[in-house]
């Protein structure tokens, strides 16, 4: 495995936050995207909102109205993790969050973390995890240095910023590569960002909304939104006609409402189209399943059965409560392809 050597210590130490805003992004994309200054305040009320969201306690985690989704997507992400991360790879989270996957890269034994993401409140409630100083955490001691910045992902060149941490072995984008798709440039940015910092052969793991689910459930309702009791999505009249021209897959923006989770704009990602986008940067695609298909095939092996009861992710309700027809999918790179660079990915279902 080509491992950089660290010659950090591997006792807690994070970086403070720091806001890179800069030079990679660019104006609306050439198919037409938003303009800069709406792309840019799109981008800040994500932040806003997500910075805004505090750390829950336990007991407010396990009350929670989508308590068994939050579960559920934490055993896709565990899984995913323990299939591709190997002990000692460098680990680079893009839109890290509130460090919610430090423990499962720990189990994975990974040498060294660079979580980044556009929320400052949320890199704070990281380093507060990684730090183990959070209520319900004992005190965890992670075993792997980290450094924690405060960027957007999808704007700002990382390789300028993390050429002394990379190349990594592993990236990791969960529930986040669809806020890049609101104009190409951005979109692009992100991809570049991902294959300029992974090593050749390296691997790029993520999960997202499935477009193709929204998009027929956006037909089959008669207004322009449509959901449930915990989550609903709504469209603009822009789009009253449910038209969606391969020529303009940019900006094709949604709010998403998620009971006590998510309340923000969000943007369509058809995914043949992040493929061959992805394809130009030197990423290919090895494997792509639904939340469905990914849950019957892991939950087979005994390990991740076991894991999945530990967490209690099907609760009471079988897998009928899942996402229903979403996509899933992932790729892996693989040494032998002469440095081209796979990725494995895993789209996330719609509710
Ligand atoms: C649904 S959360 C997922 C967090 C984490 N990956 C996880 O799985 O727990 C989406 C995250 O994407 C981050 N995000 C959105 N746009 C971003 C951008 N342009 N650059 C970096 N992070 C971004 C948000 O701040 C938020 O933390």
């Amino acid at each position: 495995m080509n491992k950089r050597p660290r010659d950090e210590p591997s006792s807690s130490f994070a970086s403070a936050p720091k806001r890179h805003f800069g030079a990679g992004g660019g104006g609306g994309g050439g198919y037409g995207g938003q303009g800069y200054s709406e792309e840019r305040s799109s981008a800040r009320r994500v932040a806003d909102h997500y910075s805004a969201r505090s750390n829950q306690t336990l007991e407010e985690r396990e009350n929670s109205p989508i308590i068994h989704l939050k579960k559920l997507n934490n055993w896709i992400k565990s899984v995913l993790i323990q299939l591709y991360a190997h002990p000692g790879d460098c680990v680079l989270d893009l839109a890290c969050g509130k460090g919610g996957d430090l423990i499962k890269w720990d189990k994975a034994r990974v040498g060294y973390y660079v979580g980044v993401d556009i929320a400052e409140g949320s890199i704070k409630d990281c380093m507060t995890r990684y730090n183990g100083d959070t209520d319900q955490q004992r005190r965890k001691k992670f075993s792997f240095p980290a450094r924690l910045i405060c960027a957007d992902c999808y704007e700002a060149r990382l390789d300028e910023h993390l050429y002394e941490d990379a190349p990594f072995d592993i990236c990791s984008c969960q529930f986040a590569l669809h806020y890049s798709w609101s104009t190409e440039a951005r979109a692009r940015q992100a991809l570049a960002n991902v294959s300029a910092l992974l090593r050749p052969g390296g691997i790029f793991i993520g999960t997202m909304p499935d477009a193709n689910v929204i998009i027929k459930r956006l037909r089959e309702t008669d207004g322009m939104e449509f959901g449930n009791s915990v989550y609903w999505i709504s469209f603009g009249e822009e789009y009253a006609e449910k038209k969606f021209p391969a020529s303009r897959p940019f900006g094709i923006k949604y709010k998403f409402h998620l009971e006590d989770a998510v309340d923000c704009p969000e943007w369509v990602v058809p995914f043949h189209l992040f493929k061959l986008l992805a394809e130009e940067y030197d990423l290919e695609l090895v494997l792509m399943k639904n939340f469905h298909g990914f849950v019957h095939e892991y939950l087979q092996k005994p390990e991740f059965a076991e894991l999945m009861r530990r967490l209690g992710a099907l609760g009471d309700a079988r897998p009928t409560a899942l996402p229903t027809d979403g996509k899933q999918c992932k790729q892996r790179k693989d040494v032998s392809h002469r440095g081209r660079h796979r990725y494995s990915w895993s789209i996330k279902a719609e509710m």
